[in-house]
């Protein structure tokens, strides 16, 4: 038998030998997971034995990690906005930037409102929201059924299941025919094909493909999401969208196009734009 220490120095070296940045704090995560424990207990008992069983499973998940699986595959969640988010690899890791683009949409709205997000993946967007907007309905639509049922479970556990709908289908097609919306929000694919290729291992070979590029074309998503978007929208409505590095004034150029107004970008906690919004007249 070893001990929890034993065990974790062991863990982080492979971890860093396979080019895991912080291969210390993962290991004491991963074992923390096995044992049922938060990260602080496993740290403080760095001394007590770890049984056989444990100690295999603890294994194998190191050895996912070393595969370079993300930490949050193996884990099962990710937190977002303060709620944990059931993450499997259906869909995308919900990431912190994300949040920017919730709530800069939620400071925009209140009361009684009705909001779509395209491209729901895990619910991040949807739910976040609608935990900002006691009274706001969203309807969440994504072309993977595998991620709709991923993102209903995060609306039922994280308590927002009564106030997000979600449907199948390819973008705002799931939208036509009902009423009008105040917001459409979207963090759509937006990665083109070649820089895909150049993307770290975790993401590349782990994350869906179809969450991360539309193709040759990074901008593709935001061209169709311009054009349908704008007359799903109320008057004085919004398209809010996350973007890419770099793609910022190419989206705002596309909403102007369009035909929305008062077009704005806004920018995350490292200056990099990030959220693009632009209002139906
Ligand atoms: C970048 S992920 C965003 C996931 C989540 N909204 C977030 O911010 O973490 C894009 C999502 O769009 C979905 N998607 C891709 N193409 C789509 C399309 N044509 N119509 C609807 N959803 C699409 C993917 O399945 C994926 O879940």
């Amino acid at each position: 038998m070893r001990t929890v220490r034993e065990a974790l120095a062991d863990a982080a070296r492979r971890l860093a030998g396979a080019g895991v940045e912080e291969a210390d704090r993962e290991a004491v995560w991963l074992l923390a997971h096995v044992l049922g424990t938060s990260a602080g207990a496993v740290r403080l008992h760095a001394g007590r034995q770890i049984d056989a069983n444990a100690a295999a499973a603890f294994e194998g998940l190191v050895g996912r990690r070393v595969g370079r699986e993300p930490l949050q595959y193996i884990l099962g969640t990710e937190e977002f906005m303060g709620m944990t988010f059931l993450v499997t690899p259906a869909v995308l890791i919900p990431r912190f930037d994300t949040e920017i683009l919730v709530r800069e949409a939620a400071a925009l709205l209140q009361g009684q409102v009705r909001v779509a997000d395209i491209g729901t993946g895990s619910g991040a967007i949807a739910v976040g929201l609608a935990s900002l907007l006691p009274e706001a309905r969203v309807v969440a639509v994504d072309i993977s059924p595998e991620a709709l049922a991923v993102a209903r479970e995060n609306a039922r556990t994280n308590g927002m299941g009564n106030r997000v709908e979600f449907r199948l289908g390819d973008l705002t097609a799931p939208l036509a025919g009902g009423d009008p919306y105040d917001a459409i929000l979207s963090n759509p694919p937006y990665i083109d094909e070649a820089e895909w290729a150049e993307l770290m291992p975790e993401v590349r070979q782990f994350e869906p493909k179809g969450a991360l590029t539309p193709g040759p074309d990074g901008l593709v998503l935001y061209r169709r999401l311009a054009a349908e978007g704008l007359s799903l929208l109320k008057p004085g409505g919004f398209l809010a969208v996350e973007v890419g590095y770099r793609q910022a004034g190419a989206v705002a150029e596309i909403f102007r196009g369009a035909g929305l107004a008062a077009v704005r970008v806004h920018t995350d906690t490292a200056g990099i734009d990030r959220v693009v919004v632009g209002f139906k007249e």
